[in-house]
């Protein structure tokens, strides 16, 4: 079994599809862990992707990021790293495959919906930075 971070971003928030993402991970053998609603501030959105710090898409992306709430959670299930990117689908849904939420619901490269994290060592530190052991269920 491996846990992974997944964040719905603002625009999966605004447009009232917290449901259907959770329903496609739990469809496919995922199972929530842990979960809150988070509004960031604009410095807890550039820690959470300091890995982009000296991309051009750093500023937009964390200026997006904090833009308005967003629900986090730890997804549990065999390959859940790999398998939640699947669900997921390419970072740019012009790549997407056909089913997944990307392809499904994103508008843009930056409004892709949803963040998954992409090793296991990201994996752990993406769910250290939202939640302590106590918040994630055994
Ligand atoms: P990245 O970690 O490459 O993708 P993923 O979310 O699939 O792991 O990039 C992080 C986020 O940055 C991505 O979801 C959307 C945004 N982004 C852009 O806005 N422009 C870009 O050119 C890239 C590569 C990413």
């Amino acid at each position: 079994m491996e846990q992974t971070l997944s964040i719905i971003k603002p625009d999966g928030v605004k447009k009232n599809i917290i449901g259907e993402v959770i329903r496609r991970f739990e469809a496919n053998g995922l199972t929530v862990k842990a979960m809150r609603m988070l509004h960031m501030s604009k410095e807890e959105a550039q820690g959470f992707y300091a890995v982009h710090k000296e991309r051009p898409f750093y500023d937009s992306l964390t200026d997006f990021m904090c833009s308005s709430p967003v629900v986090v959670m730890v997804l549990q299930g065999e390959n859940a790293i790999s398998l939640n990117r699947t669900i997921m689908g390419a970072t740019n849904f012009k790549e997407a495959d056909e089913g997944t939420i990307r392809r499904d619901y994103a508008t843009s490269v930056e409004s892709n919906i949803v963040h998954g994290s992409d090793a296991p060592e990201t994996a752990a530190w993406e769910i250290a930075y939202f939640f302590s052991a106590l918040d994630i269920m055994a």
